[in-house]
């Protein structure tokens, strides 16, 4: 399929239809910016300038609204999604060092993806079973009290 800067013309069409859906009102940018995650799972930098030239703004507007709130993925999902819950049962029993593991040995930030491509990463307040903190979710598999040393050996199953 032809792409133009990183889009294909069915990205284009979904942004499109988007923007007309919310009226092409900059007032919107958040929900136009929301719908376009939810069809391209990331909000590109290539949709970014898209939305800046249809509406007439300067990218750099909107290149600030992903920056600033952390449910925008910048990059494309991965194969398989890791959450580590940062809820407080979950902190108070070690995660941020659960978190730092994944972090170090994959080298991946939280909001990111792994260079192959292979795990994203995210972090999330509470997944509804604190007792088994710290929790940890791959695909929506349910990992509980999980330790730095536990991360590769659950994260090996993963292809
Ligand atoms: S605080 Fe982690 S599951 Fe509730």
């Amino acid at each position: 399929m032809e792409k133009t800067d990183g889009l294909t013309q069915d990205d284009l069409a979904a942004i499109n239809k988007i923007l007309e859906d919310n009226g092409e009102d900059p007032g919107r940018m958040v929900k136009v910016l929301q719908d376009v995650q939810k069809v391209l799972g990331y909000v590109p930098l290539a949709g970014q300038r898209f939305v800046a030239q249809r509406l007439k703004i300067p990218v750099s507007r909107i290149h600030g609204i992903v920056s600033f709130y952390n449910f925008f993925r910048k990059s494309p999902p991965g194969r398989h999604s890791i959450n580590i819950c940062m809820g407080t049962a979950c902190y108070v029993r070690g995660a941020k060092y659960v978190l730092d593991e994944i972090r170090t040995e994959y080298e991946v930030e939280p909001e990111e993806t792994t260079a192959d491509g292979k795990f994203s990463l995210e972090v999330l307040r509470c997944l509804g079973c604190c007792a088994i903190g710290p929790v940890m979710s791959v695909d929506g598999q349910i990992y509980g009290r999980m330790k730095p040393t536990k991360v590769k050996e659950v994260l090996e199953k993963y292809n």
